[in-house]
């Protein structure tokens, strides 16, 4: 008999969910309006189509494993040395690089109880153990989470913007923070969102902090649209960053990968369409759910969480909008059980369901 280590047994293999056929829906759809895994509405980046169907005549060859044409571009774009960075198959796969290389088996993990998945799924996947700290007002709550930092911390996982709830802490919290961590313990910071909201004053923008212990994570699954092709960079440290080396996969990103965001990385009008329909398609919504009395939580980032006065009612809701054919995302497995994330959609998307949101609150 084969043993499985009892942090492998305990884990629960992805299910994506159940999508009923079209047809038995009740009402007419052409197609799914998926707006619950914060995808681009936009599609990807054109010019990264291009760049994917030139690199499709040598997928026969391996990529490069350094990823070394898009290393120099963040370099230069994020003023950096390409020995401070990284690529690999999205963000989940780095902060599971991240939490092999600089952590063992039992030593703690420490984020906040209503955050990204992928941080609480690298950790027990590898043995590790997690401590988390009750979000507060929907928010990470910088001060306890410092508080509760102990011998057995390793790393500290922060989410800004956080997901599911689409909050952000500030530069000056984040500077209040920083030094009450001790410089053995690293600090992962993660930015998958940071182009929503990088024009606000308060936005602590990762790239300006060159500490010893922190590396920033950022992704093109979002404002660039590549979630498909899996790819995304850690900056930090040289020496963390050679470590990291040690423990990716040799070929990741594969080469289409590498090729879409290195043309990705240069579409500056593209991100900008994004986050301009990003932002009329959350007002849009946020309008309408004032107008119904629906809570939610300040959106900085490409979806909005809404608050349902039960774990019962944000299942309900989150069901019944598929029988318009809508996918939204309940999170009671990211911690907030009674929330409901929807991502921003098309403006032609947001007027379709909004409408349908109201059919749907007014009928559970
Ligand atoms: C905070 C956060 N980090 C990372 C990711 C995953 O990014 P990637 O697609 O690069 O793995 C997500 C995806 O939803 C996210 O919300």
């Amino acid at each position: 008999m084969i043993k499985i280590p009892e942090y492998v047994q305990s884990l629960k293999a992805y299910k994506p969910g159940n999508l009923m056929d079209l047809s038995d829906l009740k009402v007419e759809v052409k197609e799914w309006i998926k707006l619950g895994s914060n995808e681009n509405a936009l599609g990807p980046s054109p010019k990264a189509i291009e760049a994917i169907k030139e690199a499709s005549g040598i997928v026969h060859e391996y990529p490069d494993p350094g990823a070394g044409g898009l290393i120099e571009l963040i370099a230069e774009k994020y003023n950096k040395k390409s020995d401070q960075i990284i690529c690999g198959n999205g963000s989940n796969a780095l902060i599971q690089h991240i939490v092999n290389a600089f952590s063992d088996v039992n030593d703690e993990i420490l984020t906040a109880s209503g955050t990204f998945v992928g941080i609480l799924v690298n950790t027990w996947k590898l043995g590790r153990k997690l401590n988390l700290v009750p979000l507060k007002d929907y928010t990470y709550d910088l001060d306890t989470i410092a508080e509760k930092i102990n011998p057995k911390t390793k790393i500290v996982y922060l989410s800004n913007p956080n997901n599911p709830t689409g909050t952000m802490f500030s530069k000056e919290q984040l500077e209040a923070f920083i030094p009450k961590v001790p410089k053995d313990v690293l600090i992962i910071f993660d930015e998958a969102y940071y182009s929503f909201c990088e024009e606000l004053d308060r936005y602590p923008n990762g790239m300006d902090y060159d500490l010893p212990n922190m590396i920033v994570l950022r992704t093109f699954s979002k404002s660039h649209g590549l979630a498909g092709l899996r790819i995304g960079f850690a900056v930090g440290p040289e020496d963390l960053i050679t470590t990291l080396y040690k423990v990716k996969f040799p070929f990741e990103p594969n080469i289409l990968a590498q090729a879409a965001a290195t043309a990705a990385i240069k579409d500056d009008e593209f991100v900008k369409e994004v986050v301009e329909i990003n932002k009329i398609s959350l007002k849009m919504m946020m309008e309408k759910f004032d107008e119904l009395g629906i809570k939610y939580v300040d959106p900085t980032a490409n979806f909005i969480m809404i608050l349902l006065d039960s774990e019962d009612l944000a299942a309900e809701f989150a069901k019944e909008c598929m029988q318009y054919g809508i996918i939204v995302r309940h999170v009671n497995s990211f911690g907030v059980p009674n929330g409901v994330r929807i991502n921003s959609a098309t403006v032609g998307q947001t007027e379709y369901v909004i409408d349908m949101f109201e059919k749907v609150y007014k009928g559970i």
